[in-house]
């Protein structure tokens, strides 16, 4: 039987890579390739199937030119706001994510931010690292407490969900806000709140779970943060795009904010440096689904939906019937 011809766009682990050298025709990239390097390899190998990751931008543009032959693009990624799906739709190309499988991940993720942010433990690595030799009084470099405080929930989709599963062991009073409420057994106990706005003054903590889309554009914004309590501390696990970053560093720098959490940016990996500069930041360079584990999923997952396609099955993910 042959294999199918697949390009792959993104650097894969090592298991992920060992099955489609095993069950695909494919090369495997030493780089990550760009939209209009996805496309020439995709036109050059006559592939059936397109392998990205959330680093390979596909725009109208890249889209519009694929040939007939492309039959299924699967993103090793539950995002999908780099593929014009609408582009995709139209030409009557498959695409797939991978949900699911990087929900737990990216739960602990926006943990350990709210832990870290809440906790000054950027200070605290410092310190040591610097190497501490002066102690501490007991009303020094003091974090706010996370047991038994509220939190707000921006998107409570798979990752909301599982990221109040966690503050319930915590003690958290949960709310959230999303486009529509929750079914009961879905909820995990929070309260939905329909009015982002007035969601806000309520919470100590807020961590973000929207997809990046028209919509949640800068929700984040001097206006909403402005409705926080005075020292909240904010999370941001989903997409850069959703907080305006010049308001974000100004109320980090005034004190509305304790200290935000960040793992996500407008600009990756070429994130505004000003932030570096701040203490009260805890930075990640988007880790939320970066263990062995899950990204090893996100990787068989993508495959099995490029195979499904290309054994003229239905795909396992798509983005749309
Ligand atoms: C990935 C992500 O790290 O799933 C998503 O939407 O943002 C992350 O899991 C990313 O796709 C890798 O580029």
């Amino acid at each position: 039987m042959t294999k199918p011809r697949i390009v792959v766009a993104t650097r894969l682990p090592i298991a992920v890579t060992e099955r489609i050298e095993r069950d695909f025709d494919a090369i495997i990239p030493a780089h990550d390739l760009d939209g209009a390097a996805a496309l020439r390899a995709v036109i050059e190998q006559q592939a059936e199937g397109l392998l990205v990751s959330g680093k390979t931008a596909l725009n109208a543009s890249v889209i519009g030119q694929f040939p007939k032959h492309l039959k299924v693009v699967a993103t090793c990624s539950v995002g999908f706001d780099h593929i014009d799906v609408k582009t995709a739709q139209t030409n009557g190309l498959i695409v797939t994510n991978t949900p699911d499988v990087l929900t737990n991940c990216t739960a602990d993720m926006a943990f350990l931010l709210i832990l870290a942010a809440s906790r000054r433990a950027s200070e605290y690595e410092r310190t040591m690292r610097q190497g501490w030799r002066q102690a501490f009084g007991m009303g020094e470099l003091l974090g706010r407490s996370v047991s038994g405080k509220t939190l707000g929930i921006l998107g409570m989709g798979r990752i909301g969900q599982a990221v109040a599963r966690r503050a319930r062991g915590f003690g958290m009073s949960v709310l959230y806000s999303n486009r529509r409420r929750l079914a009961p057994e879905l909820e995990q106990g929070a309260e939905y709140c329909q009015d982002f706005r007035t969601m806000l003054p309520r919470c100590d903590i807020l961590s973000l779970h929207a997809p990046s889309s028209p919509e949640t554009r800068a929700i984040i914004n001097a206006d909403t943060l402005a409705l926080l309590p005075h020292g909240a501390v904010l999370v941001n696990t989903a997409r850069g795009p959703l907080v305006d970053e010049e308001a974000l560093i100004a109320a980090l720098r005034s004190g509305q904010l304790f200290a935000a959490g960040l793992d996500v940016f407008c600009n990756e990996p070429n994130f505004d440096l000003r932030f570096a500069e701040l203490p009260n930041v805890f930075l990640c360079p988007h880790m939320g689904s970066a263990t062995e584990e899950t990204r090893n999923a996100m990787g068989f997952r993508a495959l099995d939906n490029i195979a499904a396609v290309c054994a003229g099955k239905p795909p396992i993910d798509p983005l749309w019937r």
